[in-house]
């Protein structure tokens, strides 16, 4: 069953020409437009800077279409398509002059037929530049605020993580928005949200009966949640400088993933339901204090080493990256959720850049059982363990327990594995395309609300603050090509098994 096309509306893209534009959404409108998910009445504005004709951005685009490894191959009808919808508009993006021109196009657009039923502004500028844009588009009326979430023609506007840098300026930025804006006429977007594996942790939990009963501190030891990259800082040490891996990785994705594996059942997958239970996570988080971080949480940067079979540098070596960066491409924490369901079970959360495999997973580590009737000598058990692979190889496995064959008696832990790519064989979507797909519906279940944004930073702040005012002494302290530094496996509780290395 294919899902219907979203209704016509007019994409506005601030930053048309930059990086996130051409490498995730082109890609993903030009994969919309292939499986007829975007209506005839589409059209995407592409704002930017750059001298250039309509005709010359569209074979820019093709251009990085052709480079995606997202997009797959072009093919010539359906970019002919997707080429008739992209319009050009060249304009400096501090200057009020472009965003009066903006609505005049916009304006144009609206009096033909097919009419757009709605406006989607998208920020994909830097953030520094958010506030004046914010400013720019409600003062020329290209950002209108329109009470009720049903009416037609609705206007919504897409932000970019990250939002703000710390609770204040996340705050700043959110009444700034506010003064334009109804909180349902924004949509904070995070990503990981779009990808099916994180969607699926809602289907797996509630539209099953048989976990949800063990989802619980009566038999969860600890819970495991991973986002291993293999790249380095790439070519945006720029940003990465300014935000390090608490800010681009734990604020929204990890705190995203905790959020989900936590949370109570909603009583209806709306958009506030499914949201208020995740802010009820977030505000459970016990705090850290500034004063005893290193309880908590270790951080790291990458030297110099190996990956996938490749020398690579050291962060500090990386184009674009002081000497001494004081930067952390690394960090492991341990979250408490004070709170019935998970008093006592440590939520350990990690990323970084340059470690051994790319892998993004939630491990569920249950208890051991509580007595063990078997001869010593079958050794130690392992216990049971849900692993949710969000990428690569989407699936879920479960591990458990059983009797090699044969007359001694001898135990194993197999894993009972479920693979997308082997059980489904229909399109996918990128995690682009489904998002982009939910702001023209007007779908915000999968987008970070106004006081989730804020109490994610209210958790990380304290970490950010502390490892911010005091310059860490040993770094680089893992080569690249490794699982992070040494250090990470003292936060797990003593008896612990180590970190997985999925
Ligand atoms: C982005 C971060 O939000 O997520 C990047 O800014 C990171 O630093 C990326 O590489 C990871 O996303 P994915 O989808 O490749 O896991």
């Amino acid at each position: 069953m294919s899902a219907p096309a979203a209704p016509p509306c007019t994409l506005v893209i601030l930053g048309a020409e930059g990086d996130l534009s051409h490498r995730k959404l082109m890609p993903a409108l030009f994969h919309l437009t292939h499986d007829e998910l975007v209506s005839e009445g589409f059209t995407v504005i592409g704002v930017a800077r750059k001298e250039q004709t309509e005709d010359e951005f569209r074979q820019s685009v093709k251009r990085s279409l052709a480079e995606s490894k997202e997009a797959g191959p072009v093919d010539e009808a359906v970019f002919a398509r997707f080429a008739r919808r992209l319009t050009y508009l060249r304009g400096d993006l501090d200057d009020p002059v472009t965003y009066r021109a903006l609505r005049q196009r916009l304006e144009e657009r609206e009096r033909q037929d097919p009419k757009p039923q709605g406006r989607l502004v998208y920020l994909s500028i830097p953030p520094s530049l958010y506030p004046r844009a914010v400013e720019h588009l409600a003062q020329e009326q290209v950002a209108v605020r329109v009470r009720d979430p049903r009416a037609v023609p609705w206007m919504r506007l897409v932000i970019e993580k990250p939002f703000g840098r710390s609770l204040h300026t996340a705050r700043e930025l959110n009444r700034l928005v506010h003064e334009h804006l109804s909180e349902h006429q924004v949509f904070r977007i995070d990503h990981y949200l779009g990808k099916e594996t994180v969607q699926n942790v809602l289907v797996f939990r509630f539209a099953n009966s048989i976990f949800e009963p063990v989802w619980n501190r009566q038999h969860v030891d600890h819970v495991q949640i991973t986002a291993a990259e293999t790249v380095g800082v790439e070519h945006r040490a720029g940003y990465y400088e300014e935000a390090g891996v608490v800010r681009d990785m734990f604020q929204n994705h990890l705190l995203q993933l905790l959020t989900l594996t936590a949370m109570e059942p909603p009583a209806s997958f709306n958009a506030d339901a499914v949201r208020d239970e995740k802010v009820k996570v977030l505000s459970a988080i016990r705090r850290i204090p500034r004063n005893r971080v290193e309880e908590y949480a270790v951080r790291g940067q990458y030297g110099p080493g190996i990956v996938e079979g490749k020398p690579v540098p050291g962060y500090r070596e990386e184009q674009g990256v002081r000497p001494g960066s004081p930067t952390p491409t690394y960090a492991a924490i341990r979250f408490m959720v004070d709170n019935w369901r998970w008093h006592g079970v440590p939520f350990y959360l990690r990323s970084g850049k340059r470690l051994a495999r790319r892998v993004s997973e939630i491990a569920i580590q249950f208890r051991r059982p509580p007595h063990l009737m078997f001869p010593q000598e079958v050794g130690e058990l392992e216990p049971n363990l849900i692993a949710m692979r969000v990428q690569p190889d989407e699936g879920i496995s479960l591990r458990f327990e059983t009797k090699v064959p044969g007359i001694d008696l001898q135990i194993k832990p197999v894993d009972m594995d479920f693979s997308y790519r082997e059980a489904f064989s229909g399109p996918q979507h990128s995690a682009y395309e489904t998002l982009l797909v939910d702001c023209m519906t007007g779908d915000a279940t999968l987008f970070a609300r106004r006081d989730e944004v804020e109490t994610a930073w209210a958790v990380v702040d304290p970490i950010i603050e502390a490892w911010e005012s005091r310059a860490p002494t040993s770094f680089p302290n893992y080569a690249a090509g490794t699982w992070g530094p040494p250090e990470a496996d003292a936060l797990l509780a003593p008896g612990h098994p180590r970190w997985r290395e999925p």
